[in-house]
């Protein structure tokens, strides 16, 4: 057997006793990713109809179609804008920039939606291509965590929430010593959907306070 169907077979296998795989196939989800923004949800109360979110490294559009569903309703004015270099499946009111956040592309297109109105939301489950070189990893991460922070940071309103996807190694407590300067709090935590062997863990910080100038 090649390595390549070794590790395929690897995959479907894990995805055969995986609970929450087996869920999102039997429920018509677009992958398990869906059921860790449903456990953040529940548990910090991020969504309700008429908000206004950004979602960064949406493709393939499992938390999309979660958001879609949460955002329901009489709109009164809510958004949802997802930005991903890759293909994303979207509903026809969802608004999809197939960029990479953090290049000049994403940020004029995101500027020109957004304006002055800001979101109330900024939400990250961007990831980078794993090279299996664990510190080269861990950097890219951990700059993909960077421009979450800056995202939130450049587009939230007063008061407003993030909840962004990071891997436990180095870099994390720094990262989470900046956030706290600008939330009234934050707090790592890894969703019952979320992988055990895996260092993904979400930070959800709460309460933006936007820098005051001068
Ligand atoms: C784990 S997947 C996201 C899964 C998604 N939340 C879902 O539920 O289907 C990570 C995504 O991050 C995206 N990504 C990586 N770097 C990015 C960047 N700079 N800007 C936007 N998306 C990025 C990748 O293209 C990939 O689609």
């Amino acid at each position: 057997m090649s390595k390549r169907s070794k590790s395929s077979h690897r995959w479907l296998s894990r995805q055969r006793r995986d609970p929450f795989a087996r869920r999102a196939a039997s429920e018509g989800q677009v992958s398990r990713a869906h059921f860790k923004l449903e456990q953040l949800d529940r548990r910090f109360r991020l969504l309700r109809p008429g908000l206004r979110v950004l979602e960064l490294g949406a493709a393939p559009g499992g938390w999309t179609r979660y958001l879609e569903d949460r955002l329901q309703g009489p709109r009164q004015g809510g958004l949802l804008v997802c930005v991903d270099p890759r293909p994303v499946t979207a509903g026809a009111d969802t608004v999809v920039i197939e960029a990479a956040y953090g290049e000049a592309e994403a940020d004029e297109r995101l500027a020109a939606i957004l304006g002055e109105a800001g979101v109330d939301l900024v939400l990250s489950d961007m990831a980078p291509n794993m090279s299996g070189n664990r510190t080269t990893d861990q950097a890219r991460a951990m700059h993909l965590a960077d421009l979450a922070l800056d995202a939130a940071c450049r587009w939230l309103n007063p008061g407003g929430a993030m909840a962004v996807k990071l891997f436990q190694g180095a870099g994390v407590d720094a990262w989470m010593a900046e956030v706290r300067k600008h939330f009234d709090k934050a707090r790592l935590v890894k969703p019952e959907a979320s992988r055990s062997e895996s260092r993904e863990v979400y930070a959800v910080a709460q309460g933006f306070v936007p820098e005051t100038e001068g």
